[in-house]
């Protein structure tokens, strides 16, 4: 059955030895927790990935990029590519956050070759998906699921996709203090694996880890985690805080 994940994204958070010492804080939490059947994963800035790949046990803790190139080398001053990512010891990469769509008009098209160098790269990715405001509020958000879904995942094989782990992040939750309800979470990721069956099939849907990510933290993950298709979450704001954030995971 699927794992059950809290993985966080520091964004563009915390200089290199504020992220060390913050990865050594959760290392500690998490080491002394006696149910350690929930997976943890921190999403880091590019620049501490190396650093941090080297203290922390990757058995406790899973490290992942944000973000990597849709190139997979060359001419691209600035980028990096999914081969450089896996070449420090890493495991995961957030791949098409909402963040990168609107502020680095990245499409689903772009997305979709991100995806399929990560995967060569043996990183997993972890695809974000989600409405924007206007959508949720003319009804339209399933219907922008499934687009996001069908051109930036769906022509996978069955074994590139059993690696795939999807984040359902309302776009008007993040950062805004206005979490989506556990109701509205549920439907959505109810319908998410509905469509990973129509595409694939009910085993590999039965074991696709579907994550909830917008405004998560202490206060609310217990309920949003608490529904069947909810897996878990992406945690932005609230995975800063070594307390938080290991208060989150311990809300299964
Ligand atoms: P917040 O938890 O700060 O709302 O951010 C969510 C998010 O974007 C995680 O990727």
């Amino acid at each position: 059955m699927r794992k059950r994940i809290v993985a966080g994204n520091w964004k563009m958070n915390k200089t290199l030895k504020e992220g060390i010492e913050l990865a050594r804080e959760i290392e500690l939490q998490v080491e002394k927790q006696e149910d350690k059947s929930a997976g943890v994963i921190i999403g880091l800035p590019f620049i501490h990935l190396s650093e941090v790949s080297k203290i922390v046990n990757h058995k406790l803790i899973s490290i992942a990029a944000q973000n990597c190139s849709s190139e997979p080398r060359g001419a691209f001053t600035g980028e990096v590519s999914a081969e450089m990512i896996k070449s420090t010891g890493i495991e995961y990469v957030i791949i098409g956050h909402s963040e990168r769509r609107s502020y680095f008009n990245e499409d689903n098209e772009t997305l979709n070759k991100k995806v399929k160098l990560a995967l060569e790269n043996s990183l997993k990715p972890i695809f974000c998906i989600g409405e924007q405001l206007e959508e949720r509020k003319q009804e339209k958000q399933f219907e922008a699921v499934n687009k996001q879904l069908r051109e930036g995942l769906f022509d996978l094989d069955d074994e590139e996709f059993s690696k795939i782990i999807i984040a359902y992040e309302p776009v008007w939750a993040i950062g805004t203090g206005e979490t989506a309800t556990p109701q509205q979470a549920q439907e959505m990721h109810k319908y998410i694996r509905k469509l990973v069956t129509e595409t694939y099939n009910q085993e590999i849907a039965d074991n696709t880890t579907i994550l909830y990510g917008g405004s998560c933290k202490p206060t609310n993950a217990k309920e949003l985690f608490s529904n069947p298709d909810v897996d878990g979450g992406l945690i932005g704001g609230a995975s800063l805080k070594a307390d938080d954030f290991f208060e989150i995971i311990n809300s299964f």
